[in-house]
């Protein structure tokens, strides 16, 4: 086995799951496989990167696979020539998958839609001629606000295709956040729904755009594209707003794939930092589309037969990578569902399961923690048995919630794997396969080709067991290649820990057995139900309220969303505390933010601690808010 040397010591371990012996027989990746992987990208790391290159289909190929001349701005397959959605779509066509099911969409209200690769193939062609008869070319950016929709993917590859710069955000965020996405992006379009449905109710999508382009920003953008999808009654602007479907309908159906510069950006991606303004991280089609697919296919042991279902939405990295280009890249079926999971009742995803047949899934620990309430009842009562691997991603699983998954949805035989990675990353970093030896709770060890390590803030190993930084010691090929606008901000990623290594931004401990283990962020972002939001954006946004001298948040321990906001906040002279005026805040934030930023519970304080230089120490408002001891995490925190 790949972790033939530790086998024993992991077998003392309580806990351990191995595979199915017929699994491990059908892997594509069987255990000796693995470690010869391993070894060869540990002797020959771009040997091994170059030939997962090989895997896809290029216009030109490389000159060289990695230029690393001018670290940190790594340039992998440097003078190659490529387009991802070559690989994601065109090349299928010419195959046995061109009449194979590329998307599965379910609507909140049961409606629900299917595309074979060629129809997908066409209706991507049409709406890329239709953009560039909009005027939209090469590197423009265009924001995508839209909910699980077809439409969504088919936006996203359709502006690829042409060789322009998607920056999808995500429909839970305000008007306001959507404006300064669409401003910094400087983006040349919006492509929206009229509303969509979720948890029964129609939530107005294009009329939050409207909100977002006035004042400073009524100019922003040239135009609008909108999806018909919940008959919202809109107001069109004559000249900039157009319906998808009338610009479509005279389309033709083929296309030309533009030929990109490997290092050409592929999409933005806005998330949250310890600033106030989230960064606009930078993917890049040609290390993106080979670190994407090589993982994806590792991971999830991709066969073709299979159903796979990423209950991301395509606002975030997962969507990109597990929901679009990395299912399509595979030439498998990707699922996709418009809706609220509990919609109408706590069996939703379960039904969808068992309607479709679904072999993967991957979701989130706050997605099952929530289903987990509800016994085992629901999943009772569907056939669930066409499930051959979970999956999760987003925060640390619990061992409870991990063997509930396990052993209530994957019947005790499914590996359930727990990946690690980031929106920078692009692509899973650590993460078992489905023959690996399983601990719950730990993410287990480093991909091929993946070097990470867990240090302290000289940069020093740490010993086993004992918690450090999570590092990456060498540049991986769907990394980032950049922050939008913000050079600096990119370099800080290999600054903050000697060596020249990437700090992830997460505490984390390696056990005896090169095990790892996540324990949360080291900096001041909080993970809410899996989705990164900065305690200073929430701070700002707060300070914004008219009521607001000063406001400091935490994240505190949520049972369902893994971690939730709490403020203390200071209010300006003559204004005094009330439930009301607690009320409205909350609202405040929901309004500036979106409904991404739960705010649980907000404390009036007449002074906060600080330190000598006047900064706010929100790690000693933690540490009196869990009862734990003030001095706990003084090694890791800046003053
Ligand atoms: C942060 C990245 C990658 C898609 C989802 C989030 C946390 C991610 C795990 C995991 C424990 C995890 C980390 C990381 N995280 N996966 N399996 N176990 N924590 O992407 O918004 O860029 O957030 O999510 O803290 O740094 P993201």
């Amino acid at each position: 086995m790949d972790q033939s040397g530790t086998l024993d010591s992991l077998l003392q371990e309580e806990r351990v799951f191995r595979p199915l012996p017929q699994l491990v027989i059908e892997a594509n990746v069987n255990p000796q496989e693995l470690e010869a992987a391993r070894r060869q990208a540990e002797t020959d790391p771009l040997g091994y990167w170059e030939e997962a290159a090989d895997e896809l289909d290029w216009f030109k190929k490389w000159d060289q696979v990695l230029d690393d001349s001018n670290p940190p701005f790594y340039r992998w397959f440097a003078g190659a020539r490529c387009n991802v959605v070559y690989n994601a779509l065109d090349r299928h066509i010419e195959t046995g998958n061109k009449n194979k099911l590329a998307l599965i969409w379910e609507g909140e209200p049961g409606d629900s839609r299917k595309y074979t690769y060629y129809e997908l193939y066409r209706e991507v062609n049409r709406f890329s001629n239709a953009l560039r008869s909009l005027g939209l070319g090469k590197g423009d950016r265009v924001v995508v606000y839209m909910p699980p929709l077809p439409e969504t993917l088919i936006a996203m590859l359709a502006i690829v295709k042409l060789g322009a710069v998607h920056s999808v955000v995500y429909a839970g965020f305000s008007a306001k956040a959507l404006r300064s996405r669409i401003r910094d992006a400087e983006a040349k379009m919006v492509v929206t729904a009229d509303g969509f449905y979720r948890n029964g109710r129609v939530i107005k999508l294009k009329n939050t755009v409207d909100e977002a382009l006035v004042g400073a920003c009524s100019d922003c953008v040239d135009s609008m594209v909108v999806v018909h999808r919940a008959k919202v009654e809109v107001d069109m602007v004559e000249g900039r707003d157009f319906w998808y479907e009338d610009l479509i309908r005279q389309e033709r159906s083929e296309s030309p794939t533009e030929v990109m510069d490997a290092q050409d950006p592929l999409f933005m991606l806005y998330t949250s930092g310890t600033t106030g303004q989230p960064k606009g991280v930078i993917h890049a089609h040609g290390g993106y589309m080979v670190g994407v697919h090589r993982t994806l296919g590792q991971v999830f042991d991709i066969k073709p037969t299979d159903i796979f279902w990423c209950t991301a939405d395509p606002g975030w990295i997962t969507g990109h990578s597990s929901v679009v280009y990395g299912p399509l890249m595979a030439g498998t079926t990707t699922v996709m569902y418009e809706g609220h999971p509990l919609y109408p009742q706590a069996d939703r995803m379960w039904n969808i399961v068992a309607k479709h047949g679904v072999t993967v899934f991957y979701t989130t620990p706050t997605l099952i923690r929530m289903l987990m309430r509800f016994g085992t009842q629901y999943p009772k009562r569907f056939d669930l048995t066409s499930l051959r691997l979970l999956g999760t991603v987003g925060e640390s699983i619990s061992p409870e919630a991990w063997l509930w998954f396990y052993k209530n949805i994957g019947r005790s035989e499914c590996p359930l794997l727990d990946t690690w990675w980031q929106t920078e990353t692009g692509m899973f970093m650590i993460s078992p396969l489905p023959i690996s030896l399983l601990k719950p709770g730990s993410v287990t060890r480093p991909l091929p080709g993946i070097e990470a390590a867990v240090v302290d803030k000289d940069g020093k190993p740490a010993p086993p067991g004992k918690g450090g930084l999570l590092v990456l010691t060498r540049p991986w090929p769907a990394m980032m290649t950049g922050l939008f606008k913000d050079e600096d901000r990119y370099k800080e990623y290999w600054q903050q820990v000697p060596g020249g290594v990437y700090f992830a931004g997460d505490v984390a401990k390696k056990d005896e057995d090169g095990y790892y283990w996540i324990q949360g962020r080291a900096d001041d972002v909080l993970n809410i139900a899996g989705h990164r939001i900065g305690t200073a954006e929430l701070e700002n946004a707060f300070g914004a309220h008219r009521a607001v001298s000063e406001a400091a948040v935490i994240g505190v321990p949520d049972r369902i969303k893994g971690e939730v906001a709490k403020a203390f906040i200071l209010l300006n002279p003559g204004i005094e505390p009330s439930d009301d005026l607690n009320k409205e805040l909350k609202r405040h934030i929901k309004n500036e933010l979106g409904p991404v930023a739960v705010v649980k519970s907000i404390e009036f304080r007449d002074s906060l601690p600080r330190t000598r230089s006047g900064k706010i120490m929100r790690r000693v408002l933690k540490a009196q808010e869990l009862g734990q001891d003030v001095g706990d995490l003084t090694t890791l925190e800046a003053d």
